[in-house]
């Protein structure tokens, strides 16, 4: 038996303190500490990286190639950055019932068919339940191994009777090591096993995909804690109302973060979008309501076309009511703010919503030229052109600013049909040839006088 430790751990944020506090010093929530006991083993950690790794000058090492090989999901992959790393450690984060399980499960299927050996370990449900799911999904392979066990010591003994190239931990919070005796789910747990799965990844070079929770309840731990030790943060998000998934990757250490991908959820599984903006555009019912505009946003790779949406009404607050989903709210402030001072709109005694559809998350100074003809058009009840995509960041004075990208914005927006595209003027010289009309615009009086009409 090893040596006993009490400990108070915060399950938000994994702060951890010798005595209990009301509240967490690091995130700040309230009654988030539990007690939590630990038993640590007398024999040493094994530590992560190889002991051997000797100490070297920067110039000598000699690079050895990752190698990436493919989800068999292109939107998947391109999240990933072209693909899975052999070796390395992936988190794949969602609410609950958003479809982790069901992502996962489909590439593994695609992995396996492509002759590797996959580990599917389900602490959660048992093997017949992930049967019934990959009949439905139509999954199924020589290669996959499916193997019902909350135990991590019992799933490393079967991997080195498996030896397989990709294992799955659905879900970290059910899993626990017989190392230390919290019960599965706490802060420390959750800790001690992405440690072990992290050294197995490294160590005999496994690509290791776990599965996490997010819950708004603090009793279980979050992904939060885990963020940082592992490689790669995937999170899985839609509304479970509606069939739209998106993948967003918020931490990678071999690609970039900018990345979206689009997936649909359907009986028998989840169906990649490869064209976003056109199921973005099939939601659009009624194209030519006043405070609705298309705007061009950069999602990684690709350009996107979404629809943002205003709602301006007098108010019946005490001061005016500004929401923002989808867009960052300060900026919302700024771009009403220039359309009191350059154009004279008066929003003092008016709530402004704005909203943009299809769930994404709009980041980039791109759109503000959007907005503010959404917003301007819903309190002048006119329209703007259904037929034109608004591209520009505004400046305080009033300005369009250049944008980044911008030949990829007006390609989609060619490619999904419209007519024209509203750019900034001082993004001179563009590269290649349209069959759109252009309409370089450099004030905000400028572009509503090119795409703004009576109703
Ligand atoms: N028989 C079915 N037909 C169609 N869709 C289904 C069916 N069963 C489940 N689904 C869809 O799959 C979703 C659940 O998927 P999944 O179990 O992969 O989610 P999860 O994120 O792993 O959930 P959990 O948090 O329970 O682990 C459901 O919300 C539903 O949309
Ligand atoms: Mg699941
Ligand atoms: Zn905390």
């Amino acid at each position: 038996m090893g040596k006993v430790k009490t400990k108070w751990v915060c399950q938000n944020c994994g702060y951890e303190s010798a005595k209990y506090i009301g509240k967490c010093p690091d995130c700040g929530s309230w009654g988030t500490l539990t007690e939590e006991v630990e038993v640590k083993q007398t024999n040493p950690k094994q530590s992560i990286i190889a002991d051997d790794s000797p100490v070297c000058l920067i110039n000598e090492i000699e690079i050895k190639e990752s190698i990436k090989f493919s989800t068999g999901f292109e939107e998947l992959d391109r999240v990933l950055g072209e693909g899975l790393v052999q070796g390395s450690l992936v988190l794949l984060a969602g609410d609950p019932g958003i479809g982790k399980s069901t992502l996962i499960l489909q590439t593994a299927g695609n992995i396996c068919r492509k002759g590797k050996k996959l580990l599917y370990v389900c602490a959660e449900e048992s093997s017949s339940q992930v049967k019934l799911r990959a009949q439905r999904l139509n999954v199924n392979s020589d290669n996959l191994y499916v193997y019902s066990q909350t135990n991590l010591e019992s799933v490393i003994n079967q991997i080195d009777n498996i030896k397989p190239q990709i294992l799955v931990i659905d879900s970290i919070q059910s899993i626990y090591t017989s190392n230390i005796t919290s019960s599965s789910g706490s802060v420390s747990q959750i800790r001690e096993c992405t440690n072990s799965l992290m050294d197995i990844a490294k160590n005999k070079n496994i690509t290791v995909i776990i599965i996490g929770h997010v819950t708004k309840d603090g009793n279980i731990a979050g992904p939060k804690v885990l963020e940082h030790m592992v490689d790669t943060v995937i999170y899985f998000e839609g509304d479970k109302y509606k069939s739209q998934r998106l993948l967003r990757s918020i931490k990678n250490r071999f690609g970039s973060t900018n990345e979206i991908g689009v997936f649909n959820m359907v009986e028998n599984g989840l169906e990649e979008v490869t064209n976003p903006s056109e199921l973005f555009m099939k939601e659009r019912t009624d194209n030519a309501a006043p405070g609705s505009v298309i705007i061009a946003t950069n999602e990684g790779t690709r350009a996107l076309l979404v629809e943002v949406q205003a709602l301006v009404g007098a108010t019946s607050y005490p001061s005016p009511r500004r929401v923002s989903t989808g867009t960052e709210f300060n900026r919302l402030l700024q771009i009403i703010a220039v359309l009191e001072k350059r154009i004279g709109l008066n929003l003092s005694k008016h709530d402004v919503y704005v909203n943009v559809t299809g769930g994404i998350e709009i980041d980039e100074p791109a759109a503000d030229l959007g907005i503010a003809l959404a917003i301007a058009t819903c309190y002048r009840d006119v329209i703007v052109d259904p037929n034109c995509v608004i591209i520009g960041e505004i400046s305080l004075s009033g300005e369009i600013r250049n944008v980044s990208n911008i030949e990829k914005r007006i390609y989609e927006a060619q490619k999904l049909g419209f007519k024209k595209v509203i750019v900034p003027k001082q993004n001179k010289r563009l590269q290649g040839s349209y069959d759109i009309q252009i309409i370089e615009v450099a004030r905000l009086m400028d572009a509503i006088s090119a795409c703004v009409s009576k109703i």
